[in-house]
């Protein structure tokens, strides 16, 4: 990495969709990758960025954009969207020390020229659920600004963290329902030294409130642990709840095991514990990859 900060030049911060049209037109013959982000970045987004780099030189000359917007179509009414953090100078650092060619920053105005879009994707069932559930046109407001990042920077892989496990899986379920090109690669998690899960929104806890939160990882812990040991879906659950439910202070919203497409758990094999808690006014999410023992024909392990 200190390699790239002294080799490579800062990257070119673009604001126009002019602009990133003669940036695609400069690199039509290269593979091009791009990282979406809200901005506020720290080393969850650097780590999307350092894979992608590294999987475009593998590939020989490669163009990576990354994109910083803060999309109002995804935020409800009284959620963060005026006070979500915002960190240009350090995100532009950031993304010159991963290796990004180019920062896309528009505007709404840039985004939406026409105001909000008439026209707008609908998630469908899985979309209702979890996170959609909890907030109404989330999901829409998503799809819709990714499909249309997309279509901008022309990107022939996208990468999205697994940390946003419901999101990852909306985006790989629109990339093959409505035949878009793109390839989308999901990056782990990256967490603190003390588990909890990196997030622009970790920025709003107070120290006694991250105390609190990092029940939630332990909670994954647990439940991973359970897992392992042979417990089953309904029993994981319990296992992790049982955790977030040991300190006050925490409201838990919902822990869910599913199967790796977000459907019911499996009996056997891979799964993913997901769990959505809020400390204070900030919403966690956390999920990690969970795997039940194989169980013989009389249900035994
Ligand atoms: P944002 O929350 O800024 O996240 C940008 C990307 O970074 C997402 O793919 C997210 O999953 C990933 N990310 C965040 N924290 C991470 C962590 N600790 N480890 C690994 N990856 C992490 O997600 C969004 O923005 C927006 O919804 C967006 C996709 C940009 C559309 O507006």
């Amino acid at each position: 990495m200190t390699d790239r900060l002294t080799q490579s030049p800062a990257p070119m911060v673009i604001c126009s969709r002019e602009e990133l049209r003669d940036v695609r037109a400069a690199h039509l013959h290269h593979p091009s990758a791009v990282v979406m982000t809200m901005g506020a970045l720290h080393k969850g987004h650097a780590q999307l960025m350092n894979v992608a780099r590294k999987n475009l030189d593998s590939q020989g000359a490669g163009h990576l954009t990354a994109t910083i917007f803060v999309n109002p179509l995804q935020f409800g009414v009284g959620e963060d969207l005026d006070a979500y953090p915002r960190t240009f100078e350090a995100d532009v650092a950031l993304c010159a020390a991963a290796g990004v060619d180019v920062i896309f920053a528009p505007t709404p105005a840039v985004m939406y020229p026409n105001g909000d879009p008439q026209v707008t994707l609908a998630p469908g069932i899985l979309g209702e659920q979890f996170e959609g559930a909890a907030r109404p046109g989330h999901f829409s407001g998503m799809l819709t600004v990714v499909n249309k990042l997309l279509n901008l920077t022309a990107a022939d892989t996208a990468y999205f963290g697994e940390k946003d496990y419901q999101q990852l899986t909306l985006i790989r379920r629109m990339v093959r329902d409505l035949e878009l090109s793109a390839q989308i690669v999901g990056v782990p998690t990256v967490r603190a030294d003390d588990g909890l899960a990196l997030s622009s929104r970790n920025a709003y806890l107070s120290t006694e409130q991250r105390a609190i939160a990092l029940m939630i990882p332990a909670a994954i812990r647990d439940g991973v642990n359970a897992a392992r040991s042979g417990a089953e879906a309904q029993e994981v659950r319990d296992v992790a709840l049982a955790r977030l439910q040991q300190v006050d202070g925490l409201q838990v919203e919902y822990v869910a095991v599913t199967d790796p497409l977000m459907g019911p758990p499996p009996e056997q094999g891979e799964a993913r514990l997901i769990i959505t808690a809020t400390v204070g006014k900030t919403r966690l999410l956390d999920n990690s990859r969970i795997d039940f023992a194989p169980r013989t024909a009389d249900g035994d392990q």
